[in-house]
C-alpha cells in the first residue's frame, strides 16, 4: 500500500513557541516543512538558515523539509547546504537558468533536491533534466507567501498530470502539495497521487495538532485501502 507524508507546517504555529508547536506534534508527522521567504520572491519574511540549522541541532533525526521561496537562491544555497535539511525545495519561478546548477549542488551534498510551481507555472515548463534530477516536484496550492489561504482545487489536475508523467517515463519524483490543505480536501489530494502534504494552519489552528495529524493519517490510509479495493 503506498503511503502519504504528513508535513506540517512550521510558518502555520505560534513564532513565540516553535519549539512547544513542534512537541504538540508528538511525533505525529512524517516531515517538519520550513518555509524560507525572502521579501523580494514572496511578499514576507519566515526564517533563517540559522534557525534551519538550530532546528537540525535539536531534532538530529528528523526529516525536515526545506521549501525555498527566494531569488538568487545560488548565494544563499551554501548556508542552507550547511543546516543539512533532509530536503531543500527551489522555485522552478526563481532563476531558472540557474535551478539545475542549484539543484545537482544540493543533490551532491547528499541532501534531496526538490522544485516548486507557483500556481500559474506549467508542469510543461520543467525540462527533461530537471525531471530527471529532482526527488521532489512540490505543486504550490496557494500564492506562495503566506499561511491561511484557499486552496486552488486545480491544483489536483497538476498533481495528475505529474502522477502520469512519472508513471511514462519512470521518473523517481514524490508529489508534494503545499497550500490551503485542511480536513475537507486532504483526501481528494491523496487520491490524486500526493506522496506528502503540507498542512499549516489545520494543523497549528485545531486546537490539538497531534489528534488532528493521527485522524488524518488513519483516514488517509482508509482512502487509499477503499481506492484499491475498487
Ligand atoms: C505558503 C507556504 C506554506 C504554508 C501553508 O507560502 O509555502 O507551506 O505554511 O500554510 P497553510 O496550510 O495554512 O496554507
Ligand atoms: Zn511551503
Amino acid at each position: 500500500m503506498r503511503t502519504v507524508s504528513l508535513a506540517p507546517s512550521l510558518l502555520g504555529a505560534n513564532p513565540l513557541n516553535l519549539s512547544g508547536a513542534i512537541e504538540s506534534l508528538e511525533n505525529n508527522f512524517d516531515w517538519l516543512h520550513l518555509d524560507i521567504m525572502d521579501g523580494h520572491f514572496v511578499k514576507n519574511l519566515s526564517f533563517g538558515s540559522s534557525f534551519a540549522a538550530a532546528l537540525r541541532k535539536q531534532y538530529p533525526d528528523a526529516y525536515i523539509d526545506a521549501h525555498l521561496m527566494v531569488d538568487e537562491h545560488d548565494i544563499i544555497l551554501p548556508e542552507f547546504i550547511a543546516a543539512r535539511p533532509s530536503s531543500i525545495t527551489l522555485h522552478a519561478e526563481s532563476e531558472g537558468h540557474l535551478i539545475h546548477a542549484s539543484l545537482s549542488r544540493i543533490k551532491n551534498a547528499g541532501i534531496k533536491a526538490g522544485v516548486a510551481l507557483c500556481p500559474p507555472t506549467r508542469v510543461a515548463s520543467l525540462d527533461e533534466n530537471i525531471l530527471d534530477l529532482v526527488d521532489l516536484i512540490l505543486v504550490m496550492s496557494v500564492t506562495p507567501g503566506f499561511g491561511g489561504q484557499t486552496f486552488i482545487p486545480g491544483s489536483l489536475r497538476k498533481v495528475r498530470e505529474l502522477v502520469s508523467l512519472r508513471a511514462v517515463h519512470n521518473y523517481k519524483f514524490k508529489i508534494e502539495i503545499d497550500g490551503g490543505i485542511n480536513e475537507n480536501n486532504i483526501i481528494s489530494a491523496v487520491l490524486a497521487g500526493c506522496d506528502a502534504i503540507v498542512t499549516g494552519s489545520a494543523v497549528f489552528k485545531s486546537g490539538h495538532p497531534a489528534a488532528w495529524l493521527a485522524k488524518a493519517k488513519h483516514d488517509i490510509e482508509e482512502a487509499i485501502k477503499n481506492f484499491d479495493k475498487e
